[in-house]
């Protein structure tokens, strides 16, 4: 993918679903979203550990929620491009029913939403190209395929840091988790700023000069909040590969995010 105005797209700002990408190893992704990659990588080479770490979790935590836990629905915003083990695979595998709703603001994102809609026949997924931030119209068009008085599992991977303190993301998780029935789940990741602190802030730094989008960083405490009113599953909020890894050499490996699964009562 590539040329200076490829598909209509701005090609020439780095955007956070291509950056990802690119750690990911993928191909949708421009010259800037390489550069500014590249950059944070050389402040902090474990990002790429990082990221393949958050992906696991993703699949773990969903596996839980469609398995132990018995959730049909998911609402999953800030989705990315599809990657390995999108949402509503690994959901309808253990329950081929699963009903998914992605959203995502990136138009690289829409543009393989495609790839996200094939659903298996017994369950659906639909697509909403919309700003997190705008809390009234995600909840509204959701619920053309969610039924909101089942339990659905809110997740939230890798997208809150894109949310600045100003925007008061916690009052946003907060009118998410109001719109679902008792017996609903959050599933949550976020980049610490308190894992290898030095060379994430650094990371953070050289995002923040080239990406269209901000990144925070939050510590332990902060992270913890977006939990408020809800029950943390066990182990809590944990580095993310720690949360119920496959195996030791897992939970080992090198992750700057924390992450957990919270239900409500
Ligand atoms: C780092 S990626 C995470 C992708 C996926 N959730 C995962 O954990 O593998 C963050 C995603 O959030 C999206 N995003 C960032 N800010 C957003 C916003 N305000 N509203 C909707 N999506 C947003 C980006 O376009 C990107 O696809």
């Amino acid at each position: 993918m590539d040329g200076p105005h490829a598909r209509g797209f701005d090609v020439t700002v780095a955007h956070p679903a291509r950056v990802y990408d690119y750690w990911l190893g993928g191909k949708d992704n421009f010259a800037a979203d390489r550069a500014a990659a590249e950059q944070a990588i050389a402040a902090y080479p474990d990002i790429v550990f990082s990221v393949r770490a958050n992906r696991a979790f993703l699949a773990r935590a969903v596996r839980y929620l469609a398995g132990e836990a018995g959730i049909r629905q998911f609402l999953d915003i800030g989705t990315g491009i599809p990657a390995t083990s999108n949402t509503h695979e690994v959901a309808q595998s253990v329950a081929p029913e699963s009903r998914v709703v992605y959203v995502d603001n990136d138009p690289v994102v829409l543009a393989h939403a495609r790839a996200l809609l094939t659903s298996g026949p017994h369950g659906v997924t639909s697509y909403l190209d919309a700003d997190l931030r705008d809390t009234g119209r995600v909840l509204s068009t959701a619920a053309e395929t969610l039924d909101f008085s089942q339990p659905v599992a809110v997740m939230l991977m890798a997208i809150l840091q894109h949310i600045g303190d100003d925007d008061n993301p916690w009052a946003i998780v907060a009118t998410l988790l109001d719109a679902v029935p008792a017996g609903s789940y959050l599933a949550l990741s976020h980049p610490a700023s308190d894992i290898e602190a030095e060379a994430q802030g650094e990371l953070a730094r050289r995002l923040n000069q080239t990406m269209a989008e901000g990144v925070t960083l939050r510590d332990h405490a902060q992270v913890t909040r977006f939990f408020t009113g809800l029950e943390l599953v066990e182990p809590g909020l944990v580095r993310v590969p720690e949360w119920r890894p496959a195996s030791d050499l897992e939970a080992s490996s090198p992750a700057g995010l924390w992450g957990g699964v919270g239900r409500k009562n």
